[in-house]
């Protein structure tokens, strides 16, 4: 990588951190840090422009409605802030297309690039393993959520909102989202690195089981 587009980089780092200062729903700093991380070793493997892919992984969330709370100006704050760094258009419409497309949300069948595909399995990788147990329990706990309900059923006279906030755990969570993310992934390294991270919740699972029930 040229020097130039290292110094953006670095300028990058710079206003992410700055826009992320405040943020308080695990998209913090740390999490584009380990998803940047997480993006350069698969894109080590891939023909991709490894330039793109890091400028993406940087500024995927910054203009998510997680972390702001007027996505419309903080597109244009970002297309004004790329262009002051002399950014091509072309680069600029392929950064945009990739923090357009690859949030869990949005399920994009397509993706627009395999940098796209890249990023988002970047992103994924911080949902499951280690860190993803981690995050799913501080948002749970920032939810007032229960780490378990093991006898969650539905109830008489109970509204389908009680319910689903009986049902709606930190160990449900790997049920509905972080067990499916491995046979998500897009390429082969992310695959690789989400089968030891899925395996890691798996034992974990069982321990957690084993513990609820006073049998380890
Ligand atoms: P992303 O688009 O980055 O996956 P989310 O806001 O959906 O962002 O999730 C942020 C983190 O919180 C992720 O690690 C996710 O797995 C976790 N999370 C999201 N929803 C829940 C939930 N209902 N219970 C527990 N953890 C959750
Ligand atoms: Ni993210």
């Amino acid at each position: 990588m040229n020097d130039r587009r290292q110094n953006i980089i670095q300028e990058t780092e710079q206003f992410v951190q700055t826009k992320l200062e405040t943020e308080g729903s695990g998209h913090d700093w740390w999490h584009i840090y380990r998803v940047v991380n997480n993006a350069k070793q698969i894109a080590d493997t891939e023909a991709v422009d490894q330039w793109i892919v890091e400028m993406a992984a940087l500024l995927h969330d910054v203009i998510d409605d997680k972390v702001t709370h007027d996505v419309e100006s903080s597109r244009v704050e970002l297309l004004t802030w790329l262009k002051d760094q002399h950014i091509s258009y072309q680069q600029i419409d392929d950064i945009f297309a990739i923090i357009d497309t690859i949030s869990f949300k949005h399920g994009y069948k397509t993706l627009p690039s395999r940098e796209a595909e890249v990023v988002q399995d970047a992103d994924r990788l911080d949902a499951i393993g280690a860190i993803g147990i981690a995050r799913s329990f501080t948002y749970a706990g920032s939810k007032g959520h229960l780490i378990h309900q093991p006898d969650a059923s539905p109830r008489a006279n109970m509204t389908a909102d009680e319910y689903r906030n009986e049902t709606n755990t930190a160990i449900n969570h790997f049920y509905e989202k972080l067990l499916t993310l491995k046979e998500k992934m897009n390429t082969a390294e992310g695959y690789r690195m989400a089968e030891k991270r899925h395996q890691f919740m798996e034992t974990y699972l069982e321990q957690f089981y084993a513990e609820w029930d006073g049998k380890a």
